[in-house]
């Protein structure tokens, strides 16, 4: 590790990473009224490269999958749900999930496209309307939502819904990424990865925040309330580990040394039978990375990736590290400026998914509730998120076997 540089008072404010974009969480109408037209064009153009990939739309049966049209047609089913068909839109966050809606411009919409009732292995064997069908529909429900929010006016709660269905359509584009990948599919306009050798550390010095904190504008339901915090000081990576600290932790055999792997990582080796990352193998002494389907040669310097919690933890365990907790990744991104580099890929974190003190629901409630206690945070984003996504507050959460995330890590001294 190379020196470590402090963390003082006359750090830089605040600054997300380089690639973030413009704050849809305080945009008004006309920012957000752009913003869902250019989250609806990457969903489209998502969308045709896999009808290049695969004409048929066929993918197989799988947890980590969804069926590419069923994905089109849930983000605009999404779009309308809380929109226009939401008589307590103006209300916002505190807006009656239940309250009694118009009929969707789809017929059997519901039926077909609400994630919190249509199982996910059920959604293989739904009549869904075409793809044609489907864009058509999408572009109505873009109308008609984009009609709404020219009169919504610019107080939060009125623009709640809006920047939730855009966030929520984000977040299934980058789904369509892990997806093709899983798949050997190259869908288009990948972002460029970012090479660096090992990075510098962070030293925080010991300090009390508040966790989620934000003055108005839009926050998910578990980044609230605001969670006051005390932390000792720390030394943290500044950026992600990169494959070349990781793979030595392979090449020393880390796969095969029970040690360094907990209870639950060693069951998830031995049911995979694993010896090395997903998408990665040695050929001819040479590392190699499965890339939209094609083998080539893997550069080291680029970030650990595709990770699941379980291979974050060992090598730590390993490296003789520690996960950051989430705690400390809000507050080193907070206080480490530019120095504190996030964005190039989710980063896992030693807490487990849980509420806030005195978390309230939203009305979306599948978003958080029910994965309460079986995930796993992770922070941060990828390279595969829309920039407009990219907050220091958001809790990302994943099961932690999940190895066909954008997800690798960084690590704390012990
Ligand atoms: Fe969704």
């Amino acid at each position: 590790m190379s020196a470590v540089q402090p963390i003082g008072p006359d750090a830089p404010p605040r600054r997300p990473s380089a690639t973030a974009g413009p704050d849809v969480r305080r945009a008004g109408p006309a920012h957000l009224a752009a913003q869902l037209g250019a989250v609806r064009q990457l969903t489209l153009a998502l969308f045709a490269g896999w009808e290049q990939a695969l004409p048929a739309l066929e993918v197989p049966l799988h947890p980590e999958l969804n069926p590419p049209l069923w994905e089109l047609g849930h983000v605009g089913w999404f779009q309308e749900f809380w929109t226009t068909r939401n008589p307590q839109w103006r209300r916002g966050a505190a807006a009656d999930p239940q309250a009694a809606r118009p009929a969707p411009r789809w017929p059997q919409a519901d039926a077909l496209y609400h994630s919190g009732q249509v199982p996910q292995a059920a959604r293989w064997t739904l009549p869904l309307p075409a793809a044609a069908t489907t864009r058509a529909l999408l572009a109505q429900q873009l109308d008609d939502c984009l009609a709404l929010l020219r009169g919504a006016g610019d107080d939060d709660a009125a623009l709640y819904f809006f920047r939730l269905a855009l966030l929520h359509e984000s977040m299934h584009a980058e789904a369509a990424r892990y997806m093709a990948q899983a798949l050997g599919i190259a869908l288009p306009e990948r972002a460029p990865r970012r090479r660096a050798g090992a990075g510098a550390a962070l030293h925080v010095p010991a300090q009390s925040l508040a966790l989620g904190q934000a003055g108005g504008g839009f926050a998910f339901d578990n980044e609230q309330p605001a969670q006051p915090v005390t932390l000792a000081s720390f030394e943290i990576d500044a950026q992600v580990r990169r494959w070349r600290d990781f793979l030595a932790f392979v090449d020393d055999g880390g796969y095969a040394e029970p040690q360094w792997w907990s209870a639950a990582g060693r069951a998830w080796l031995a049911a995979g039978a694993r010896c090395a990352p997903r998408y990665l193998r040695r050929c001819d002494g040479q590392w190699q990375e499965l890339l939209g389907g094609r083998w080539q040669r893997l550069d080291l310097e680029l970030p650990a990736c595709h990770l699941s919690l379980h291979e974050a933890q060992a090598w730590c365990a390993w490296a003789g590290r520690r996960l950051p907790t989430e705690a400390e990744w809000e507050c080193a991104a907070q206080s480490g400026g530019a120095r504190f580099v996030w964005g190039e890929v989710w980063e896992w974190t030693a807490s487990a998914f849980a509420p806030y003190a005195g978390f309230v629901p939203h009305p979306y409630r599948d978003y958080s509730e029910p994965w309460f206690g079986t995930h796993q945070v992770l922070r941060g984003a990828s390279l595969a998120t829309p920039p407009w996504l990219h907050d220091a507050r958001f809790r990302n959460f994943y099961l932690p076997d999940r190895n066909d995330l954008y997800a690798g890590f960084r690590s704390c001294a012990r």
